[in-house]
């Protein structure tokens, strides 16, 4: 039971792709082509936001969106240090330096009623990671940033297509990252990322920086920028995935709602959607007592799960000095002890999930 199964997707859209791929090559017109512009004119309108700026990583959205939004030498930047690492060390290339704060044991995301004591005079942005396929408390993070006049920064590398009250990403604050890396719910075949923004400054200054900092004028520039095109070949894949994206999502829900009846009377903690938020299960995360025994249990009866993420941030040599080190931050610790995701991916059938949720509960006997 694969955790991730991209060849499925690719036989689902293999009849519109082909062809496209086909005619880029033929064409030449490998990057920042019409595939592009559609890609972002689309992404933008599903997530009802005016702005849509294709690059070539989501860790590059996210370099962009700091440099963009003004984020730089001397600021800080309140996040999380449960998050891939792509969230903390764009922070540090940007000049600035990231403050942990701990995350609710919910949807394991930033802690809004903590954040307000870690704002000092260098404060310049709150940035949330929107984990797993959820928005983290978008209205209490956007209120917090509003009442100190701070820029809000979503990395919703993982949240494509996640709400809050129908309101998408990339809406609750200057602008959000994405990205579109070949695992996530519209994976590419290989990096991919985008831009969110409502702000017409930002996404012009983006769309500038993804080439060397240019201007209008070709070889003149505004600013010291980036290579970080979209290749065009990735937005074909994307366009044609993201026609089946509602779909495969709702199919990740369907999933998620049999592993979550399946595990009822186990000691795992099935996920918890925060109120208000439409879950898009980018991850289905269970904490777990026993977590590596269990672990190894489902591999051992051909159950593939992972650990995101086994050591927070702060642990990590890099980024040690951020934080005042073990118990620093108790939730985030502990979360990363147990948690599990078990494989959520649109093209499992109900059975191999039941199977799956059988397994943890004979391991633990439930
Ligand atoms: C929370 C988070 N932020 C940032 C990134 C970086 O995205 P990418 O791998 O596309 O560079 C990822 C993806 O792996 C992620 O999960």
């Amino acid at each position: 039971m694969p955790f991730v199964d991209v060849r499925s997707q690719y036989a689902e859209v293999r009849g519109t792709l082909d062809p496209w791929v086909s005619e880029i090559l033929e064409t030449g017109a490998y990057v920042l082509g019409k595939h592009n512009r559609a890609l972002e004119e689309e992404v933008a309108r599903w997530h009802g936001v005016r702005h849509g700026i294709a690059v070539n990583s989501g860790t590059d959205a996210l370099r962009i969106m700091l440099d963009a939004a003004g984020v730089g030498q001397g600021d800080e930047v309140i996040t999380t240090a449960f998050t891939f690492v792509a969230s903390v060390e764009v922070i540090l290339q940007a000049g600035a330096r990231p403050v942990f704060v701990d995350i609710e044991a919910a949807g394991f995301m930033l802690d809004p009623s903590l954040v307000e004591r870690a704002i000092t005079e260098r404060t310049k942005a709150i940035m949330p990671v929107h984990l797993f396929g959820q928005l983290a408390d978008v209205e209490a993070l956007v209120q917090t940033a509003q009442s100190h006049n701070l820029l809000l920064l979503e990395d919703a590398a993982q949240a494509i297509d996640s709400s809050h009250n129908g309101v998408f990403a990339g809406n609750f604050g200057a602008a959000a990252g994405l990205s579109f890396y070949v695992t996530k719910n519209l994976g590419a075949a290989g990096d991919a990322g985008m831009i969110l923004t409502n702000d017409d400054e930002i996404a012009e200054k983006s769309r500038s920086m993804r080439v060397h900092g240019m201007g209008r004028e070709r070889y003149y520039y505004d600013y010291v920028g980036y290579t970080s095109r979209m290749d065009e070949l990735q937005a074909a894949v994307l366009r044609a995935k993201l026609a089946r994206l509602r779909e495969w999502n709702a199919r990740r829900a369907e999933l998620a709602a049999i592993y979550t009846e399946e595990l009822q009377g186990t000691p795992v903690r099935t996920p918890q959607v925060l109120p208000g938020n439409n879950h898009t299960w980018h991850q289905y995360s269970v904490v777990a007592p026993k977590r590596d025994e269990l672990q190894a249990f489902l591999k051992e009866n051909g159950v593939d799960s992972m650990v995101y993420y086994p050591v927070p941030l702060h642990f990590h040599k890099p980024y040690r000095h951020l934080a005042a080190g073990p118990g620093s931050l108790p939730v985030t610790e502990e979360i990363a002890a147990s948690i599990l995701s078990l494989p959520v991916h649109p093209h499992l059938s109900d059975d191999q999930v039941r199977y799956a949720a059988g397994k943890v509960r004979e391991f633990y006997g439930a």
